[in-house]
């Protein structure tokens, strides 16, 4: 029998027109989505004025995006998504290194750097020492792993966000480990910075009440032949937005020590080794 649309079984209504030969999982996720958001409107009984306010915050997202700008992910990260979907799909074994965010900011391809090499390339800020080693849950050195890093500059802004004034892949380099899995490089300590507030998310952030902040931080993303792909930051410890970061990114296991050198050169020396965990077997999904 024929069901119209009704208050009452608003979501049933949507989902029953799904065709038989839907794929699977795309039946699974939008009868999800329909049925959630459809509970949502009711909760909040949204008002016809509210849905406008709705459409036209994600038409302005949209707009905001381009090829350098993607306000959605920014949208994702600062309501948590992000962090949830990266928590969903990175479970990982006990003393393993945890993954956080990955963030807007990573650029492909940047240039393979020798170990000690300096990434700072304005020279800007303090100087700091990144070393430690990449092991397997057993502490065994895992050499040929690719250490691909990217961080702000000493005024928080990432060398993309400033083309001409920063130069090209300030602050990014890429490392591949030898047989001791050790890794060290140069760069500038990281600071905290904003997230880009100028647009639709900037301004939901200042209704709600919430700042832009991220905490300082060095991204990582460690790649090595049988072992899980890790995307992660270290955090610079004692910074103020450790518990307010605005993407929900730190976890206390990724909170580095940052100490002043004796010498002074570099100023500040981090140390933090990863723990890479075995890729899982294709046949035995975890
Ligand atoms: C970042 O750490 O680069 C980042 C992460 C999420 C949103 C914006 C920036
Ligand atoms: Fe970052």
């Amino acid at each position: 029998m024929t069901s119209f649309f009704s208050e009452e079984q608003s979501a049933d209504a949507v989902n029953a027109r799904m065709g038989k030969d839907v794929d699977p999982r795309l039946k699974t996720v939008m009868s999800a989505l329909v049925h959630h958001l459809h509970a949502f409107v009711k909760e909040v009984e949204l008002t016809e004025d509210e849905w406008e306010r709705a459409i036209s915050f994600l038409t302005a997202t949209g707009q905001m995006c381009d090829e350098q700008r993607q306000e959605y992910i920014l949208l994702s990260d600062v309501l948590g998504a992000s962090m949830l979907v990266d928590a969903i799909n990175n479970r990982r074994p006990e003393g393993a290194t945890e993954s956080t965010v990955f963030g807007p900011f990573h650029v492909e391809n940047a240039p393979v750097r020798k170990m000690g090499d300096c990434i700072s390339l304005d020279g800007k800020g303090e100087s700091c020492l990144f070393e430690g080693r990449i092991t397997d849950l057993d502490g065994t050195p895992i050499s040929n792993a690719k250490i691909d890093v990217w961080a702000d500059n000493a005024e928080g802004f990432y060398d993309v966000q400033q083309p001409g004034h920063q130069p090209k892949w300030n602050n990014r380099g890429i490392f591949v480990t030898g047989d001791d899995g050790a890794y060290c490089f140069v760069g500038s300590k990281p600071v905290s910075y904003p997230i880009p507030d100028d647009g639709p998310v900037g301004k939901m952030l200042f209704l709600l009440g919430r700042h832009p902040f991220r905490p300082a931080h060095m991204h990582f993303m460690i790649t090595a032949p049988g072992y899980q792909k890790l995307v992660t930051h270290t955090f610079v410890d004692g910074d103020e937005y450790l518990t307010s970061d605005t993407v929900f990114g730190v976890k206390q296991s990724l909170i580095a020590p940052f100490e002043k050198t004796e010498n002074g050169t570099p100023v500040w020396k981090s140390s933090f080794d990863f723990v890479l965990a075995p890729a899982t077997p294709p046949n035995n999904p975890a």
